[in-house]
């Protein structure tokens, strides 16, 4: 039994990051474990944390499960849990509620994963309050669930494996993906920002960047299996590279990226602080990057930037926003916002409307601030109530859809390239897919034309989404 521990997650060591290439291996029981079973999977949180579903996924397959949408008719269910905010507790904790019904009903062997397993409060709480959960993994012990399993079948007692380590990189788990044209390409795990609100530096590890190596041949293999896009993952990608012995950073592998000549590449978070004119350079140079960046703010206040320990201020903030939409052309830009941080006043809250006002954003994601067990915020005094901070999302939420829509409006009559992913879910006869720039467009199409980059006419514009058809 492994449990976690806050102390050794906040460590950060000099030791040196393993890079494992045969640390996934199955025997034969448990190549037959899920025969004549199916697995039910909930993913709940951040890209990073649907992917590792996918590796999951993947791991049961070979394990012999089959995969149901239907909880009711799983044999096997499976929680990969978010531990950003309070919310996304709530959430898994109702879901456990309608398991534990189904559990009467039915024999099942249920699993908690994810970053809410790696929290010491959580898992003390599994161990009391719900113990017929049959076992909890961490984020660092995905590889490791062929035995978990196994263990959780033979032992009755509930098994814990919860490595609360600064992490390795893995490179031979398998991966089942849930789309056939654009994929996720992890390039690095963790993070050593350590911002002052945030679990993901305690629940992910210490920032370990995969070789470009890996990289380069995990993108090669995708477009030789058709694949049109794929998005770079990290929780700070442009901090990529730093920790490697070799000379090369983040500008090096998205120009490596696109030089497979891979239709589109995308990726997931930047931060403003290691945002260089390099990286700047490259995305405007190749085509096949696409204009669009997620750049959170998070708050205007400079006063507030510092105590959630950003290292940027508005003013630098806002040059670098100016300079991305200077260098690269067309480019959309969409940012996390966080209201009712500790000691946020009026004022400061004035200061984020202000950028808002001056950034125009594509689209925002706004929270109001949580606080997490563990990080230095959360201890915080706070004499902001509740009913203030919704009020501030409120307002926050109006201008930030105002630019939303305004941008969007833009696009109406224009032609613009999008990958046609999907079945539109609102609307029969559509297909659904993404612009350059990260628009979700609903295109009246027939299927023939799934996994396609096509042009398509804007015919009409929401806030959130846009309608349109295929123009030669
Ligand atoms: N409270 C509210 N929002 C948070 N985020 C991260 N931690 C917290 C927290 N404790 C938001 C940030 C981040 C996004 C993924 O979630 O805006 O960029
Ligand atoms: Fe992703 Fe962070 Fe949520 Fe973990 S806590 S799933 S890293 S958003």
């Amino acid at each position: 039994m492994h449990i976690p521990n806050l102390v050794e997650a906040r460590k950060r060591t000099n030791n040196k990051v393993l890079i494992k290439t045969d640390d996934y291996k199955l025997n034969d029981n448990q190549k037959n474990l899920g025969k004549n079973k199916k697995y039910f999977i909930k993913t709940y949180g951040c890209q990073m944390n649907e992917h590792d579903s996918e590796n999951i996924s993947a791991i049961l397959s070979d394990m012999g499960y089959a995969k149901t949408d239907i909880l009711e008719e799983a044999d096997l269910i499976i929680l990969n849990t978010c531990a950003i905010r309070e919310n996304a507790h709530n959430k898994v904790f109702g879901l456990l509620g309608r398991i534990k019904h189904l559990s009467y009903t039915k024999n099942i062997m249920v699993g908690f994963g994810g970053c809410m397993a790696q929290e010491e409060v959580i898992v003390d709480e599994i161990m009391k309050k719900y113990k017929w959960i049959d076992f909890v993994f961490g984020t660092h012990n995905i590889v490791n669930l062929p035995n978990i399993i196994e263990k959780a079948y033979t032992n009755k007692k509930q098994e814990i494996e919860v490595f609360s380590c600064e992490g390795d990189v893995i490179e031979n788990i398998p991966v089942k993906r849930d789309s056939k044209y654009k994929a996720w390409v992890n390039i690095m795990y963790g993070c050593d920002k350590f911002c002052t609100y945030c679990i993901v530096p305690y629940t992910r590890g210490k920032q370990r960047s995969r070789l470009p190596k890996y990289i380069i041949k995990e993108v090669e293999d995708l477009i030789k299996n058709g694949y049109q896009e794929v998005t770079l993952l990290g929780q700070n990608v442009n901090a990529y590279g730093k920790d490697l012995d070799i000379d090369y950073n983040m500008a090096n592998l998205l120009e490596d990226v696109a030089k497979t000549k891979i239709n589109r590449v995308r990726f997931v978070t930047s931060h403003p602080w290691d945002f260089d004119d390099n990286m700047i350079d490259i995305i405007s140079k190749y085509d096949n990057i696409m204009p669009y960046i997620h750049l959170p703010l998070q708050s205007g206040s400079n006063k507030i930037l510092k105590l959630m320990g950003r290292r940027y201020t508005k003013e630098k903030y806002l040059n670098l926003f100016d300079k991305l939409k200077e260098k690269i052309p067309n480019v959309s830009i969409t940012t996390d916002i966080i209201v009712g941080f500790p000691n946020e006043t009026e004022e400061d809250f004035k200061d984020t409307l202000d950028v808002v006002d001056k950034c125009k954003y594509d689209g925002a994601f706004t929270f109001i601030f949580s606080p997490r067990i563990g990080t230095p915020a959360s201890k915080m005094q706070d004499d902001v109530s509740l009913d203030i901070k919704e009020n501030r999302l409120q307002k926050l939420n109006e201008l930030v859809n105002k630019y939303s829509k305004e941008n969007n409006d833009k696009y109406l009559n224009k032609i613009v390239p999008v990958l046609l992913e999907d079945y539109s879910s609102k609307k029969k006869d559509y297909l659904k897919g993404y612009t350059d720039t990260m628009k979700l467009v609903n295109v009246k199409a027939d299927s023939k034309y799934l996994g396609k980059i096509v042009n398509v006419k804007i015919t009409s514009v929401k806030t959130w989404s846009m309608d349109g058809e295929i123009v030669n």
